[in-house]
């Protein structure tokens, strides 16, 4: 059993930190491209053999030490009564705006509402055979929020801070429905396989401190405080929120994603010890030659340090256009750090 990414999630030593990449799963993967072009991406994410062939494509090719589902933040909002579509971003037909049509959306259990996630995890923790662990995520409520409010994604999402200083009851009814969405969402994964969970909060970056601690950060404190008991560890990645490190924190989470503009000695000093962290090389490194692509790796991982919890990851999603040898580059560099535990 490769447990490195579950070790280090608990803060305990390992013998190199684990490698996962965030959209590890995706079009910069010729087989992926491939299944694609065969099938839409709702489709994909709704049959679980095809779901579960996607989220292992990378583990063929790289030594990743864990698979993440392959689904998208908005799958369960689909299932909530708003219909999606993609292009290649989330699209909704009408924007959600109106306290009426917040207390319309649907909340059927998650079992019910996306039984094919459940049935793509069982399939992962199948094929891997314990060699391997498995996460689940979702997205956090208010970065749901803004796309629902917003309609698709645009720059600075406008419409959810509109909403939050217009009608700031409304945005809290839709976040605390959100909420205990995603962490029914989340309790169905763990129960169906997943053996540590990600909260996706791409989007609270564009909160004040303030603000942020006024609606989004309770928002996903609910997350997290339901499903403390389920036994998977949690990981909560913001992107673009330095500002916000010390507040998300207190998030509850095991381990704090971060994005690739924070420096990973920063962060573990100004949020300390008792909590991991998962990063942050730039995606754009990945597009410089293979030597630069190691020397930015090790370089992360120094800024780590050697304390216990640090996962190695990008500061965020990996881009479409990104060469494979460059993942080939990044993975043997973390490689090289494989030392025998004393
Ligand atoms: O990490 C993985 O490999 C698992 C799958 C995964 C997808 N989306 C598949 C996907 C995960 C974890 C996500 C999360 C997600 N989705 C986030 C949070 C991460 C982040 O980037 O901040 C967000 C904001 C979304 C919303 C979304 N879905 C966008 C903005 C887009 C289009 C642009 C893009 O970056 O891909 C999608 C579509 C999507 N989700 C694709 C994939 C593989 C591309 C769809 C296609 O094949 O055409």
């Amino acid at each position: 059993m490769n447990d490195r990414f579950l070790r280090a999630c608990r803060r305990q030593p390992v013998d190199r930190p684990p490698l996962w990449i965030m959209r590890q799963a995706g079009r910069y993967l010729p087989e992926y491209r491939e299944l694609r072009s065969r099938l839409n991406f709702l489709t994909l994410c709704r049959t679980p053999e095809l779901a579960a062939e996607a989220s292992l494509q990378p583990l063929q090719r790289f030594a990743l030490d864990a698979a993440i589902v392959f689904s998208d933040i908005m799958v369960p909002l689909e299932a909530m009564g708003v219909p999606i579509t993609f292009d290649p971003g989330p699209k909704l037909e009408t924007p959600l705006r109106t306290r009426a049509q917040i207390e319309a959306l649907r909340t059927l259990p998650a079992e019910q509402a996306v039984p094919y996630v459940g049935q793509t995890l069982a399939i992962l923790r199948r094929e891997l055979e314990g060699k391997t662990p498995v996460i689940g995520f979702c997205g956090a409520p208010f970065t749901l929020a803004a796309y629902l409010v917003e309609g698709q994604g645009r720059e600075g999402f406008g419409a959810v801070k509109s909403l939050l200083y217009r009608e700031p009851e409304t945005l809290e009814r839709l976040l605390a429905k959100l909420a205990d969405a995603m962490a029914d969402y989340l309790a169905f994964q763990i129960r169906s396989g997943a053996q540590a969970v990600q909260i996706f909060d791409s989007h609270a970056g564009i909160l004040s401190a303030a603000d942020y601690r006024r609606v989004a950060l309770p928002a996903v404190q609910r997350v997290i405080r339901a499903i403390g008991t389920a036994g998977a560890p949690v990981i909560y990645f913001a992107p673009a929120a330095g500002h916000l490190l010390e507040d998300m924190a207190t998030s509850g989470a095991d381990v704090l994603g971060i994005c690739w503009r924070t420096p990973l000695d920063q962060a573990r000093r100004r949020i300390g010890l008792g909590t991991g962290v998962q990063g942050n090389l730039d995606p754009h490194v990945l597009f410089a030659a293979p030597e630069v692509v190691r020397e930015r790796t090790l370089a992360v991982l120094d800024q780590a340090g050697e304390a216990p919890g640090h996962i190695m990851n990008l500061g965020h999603g990996i881009l479409p256009d990104t060469p494979i040898a460059s993942v080939e580059a990044l993975v043997e560099a973390v490689q090289s750090r494989e030392r025998r535990l004393v």
